[in-house]
């Protein structure tokens, strides 16, 4: 049998996947983007393992609802109803992972696309399968609605119910189910979420509750933190620890996968690889954007440091540090200062401004066609409406 790591799933047919997705969409762009964000996830999970159950529940919970457009991540969406326990410290993984990538590469890479290969990477880290994911989303302008949240199973639906909810949503082989749900071999569920209705599961309830305030069970009684097939095992042992979850291996039209999964990982990690693909391919809203913060939409600016980190990636930035300058030496001028000559600019950005500062120096004409447009940029910044309340 292949091992985990060496599991190479080419899940997408060709180069260009599902709703005009590539496999190399950011090849030219951004070539440092899938090593920038394995380090980052690899070093972030060798200090916490659980941001790989973290990450693989903010995936699924941004694809189902209205596609994965990284609004899950917005103020309204982020949490509410069942989005209230996705892990904080796997939400922030996900903005670092962004900061690092723009800082490489610009603002070319979209929150949703670093959701989908932050989770992959996640995936593989803990043991599961590797394998190749399209790219080439865009970051939603709003979250997701709460009827469009509320699309998301809940775990005392009975099979027919989850299966009518992931057909609804293009999700419509059984086997995406059964090897989606295969999520829960990692990650865990608060006490009231326990199925309780034999001895095993009112004995874990009963051992999870008595626990400190907040206990919660893990999903795979076997192997919590392993990515593997032993939670289908857990399944046919009756141990699984949701009412969806159990019902798996009790429904004629999922149990025999149930069974195939238990006694072939392999056969598990295919169709886990195949079905990833599937929910990550769910299309958002035609109209989109690539974040500069995955937590808010570009046109909600909330703060002088919104401002400037929008700025900082631009040449506008050199052109209003030097128009600045400026005017902080007219007005020591006008008031009779001494210091004059101790007014110099502000330090300039790193790297970035120097050629610019240069091309502004030896030629004043470009620096004036600059200045004007920075202008305009930095008033339509200050005026975007003002934050949504929710
Ligand atoms: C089939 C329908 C599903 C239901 C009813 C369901 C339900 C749940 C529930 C109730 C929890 C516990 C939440 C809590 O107590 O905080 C949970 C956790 C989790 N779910 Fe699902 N889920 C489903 C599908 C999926 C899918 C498709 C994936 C990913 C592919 C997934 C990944 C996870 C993970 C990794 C956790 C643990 C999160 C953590 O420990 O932070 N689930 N799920």
């Amino acid at each position: 049998m292949a091992t985990a790591a060496a599991l190479l799933v080419a899940a997408a047919a060709g180069a260009v996947g599902a709703g005009g997705l590539s496999l190399d969409f950011h090849a030219a762009s951004c070539p440092q983007l899938e090593g920038i964000v394995r380090g980052v996830v690899q070093a972030a999970r060798a200090k916490d393992v659980q941001l790989t159950a973290g990450l693989l529940r903010i995936f699924f919970h941004d694809c189902l609802p209205q596609g994965c457009d990284a609004s899950i991540l917005l103020d309204g969406e982020k949490s509410n109803g069942p989005n209230s326990s996705l892990q904080p410290r796997a939400l922030q993984l996900i903005e670092d992972v962004r900061a690092k990538v723009h800082a490489a590469c610009g603002p070319t890479v979209s929150c949703a696309d670093i959701i989908v290969l932050a989770t992959r990477d996640a995936v593989s880290l803990a043991g599961g399968p590797s394998f190749q994911v399209p790219l080439g989303r865009t970051d939603s302008l709003r979250p997701a609605s709460d009827g469009e949240i509320g699309t998301l199973p809940s775990p005392f639906f009975d099979v027919s119910t989850l299966l009518d909810t992931f057909r609804s949503k293009g999700l419509g082989d059984p086997a995406d189910l059964v090897a989606l749900s295969g999520g829960h071999t990692v990650g865990k569920a608060s006490c009231s979420f326990i199925r309780a209705n034999d001895d095993f599961s009112r004995g874990l309830a009963a051992n999870c509750s008595a626990g400190r305030p907040g206990t919660k069970q893990s999903l795979d009684v076997i192997t919590p933190d392993a990515f593997d097939n032993r939670y289908f095992v857990a399944l046919r042992k009756t141990q699984g620890v949701l009412f969806s979850d159990q019902g798996l291996a009790r429904d004629q039209r999922t149990s025999g996968i149930v069974s195939e999964f238990a006694n072939n990982q392999s056969a598990f990690f295919r169709q886990f690889a195949k079905s990833m693909v599937k929910l990550g391919s769910i299309k958002g809203a035609a109209a989109g954007e690539i974040r500069r913060n995955c937590f808010r939409p570009n046109n909600r600016v909330n703060n002088l440091r919104d401002i400037v980190t929008a700025l900082i990636d631009d040449t506008a930035i050199v052109a209003l540090t030097r128009a600045v300058a400026l005017v902080v030496a007219l007005r020591n001028r006008q008031a009779g200062g001494a210091a004059c000559s101790r007014v110099g600019p502000p330090p300039l950005p790193p790297r970035r401004g120097r050629g610019i500062v240069g091309d502004f120096a030896n030629d004043q004409q470009r620096f004036f066609s600059q200045f004007p447009a920075s202008m305009m940029k930095l008033s339509q910044l200050i005026k975007a409406p003002p934050r949504r309340q929710v």
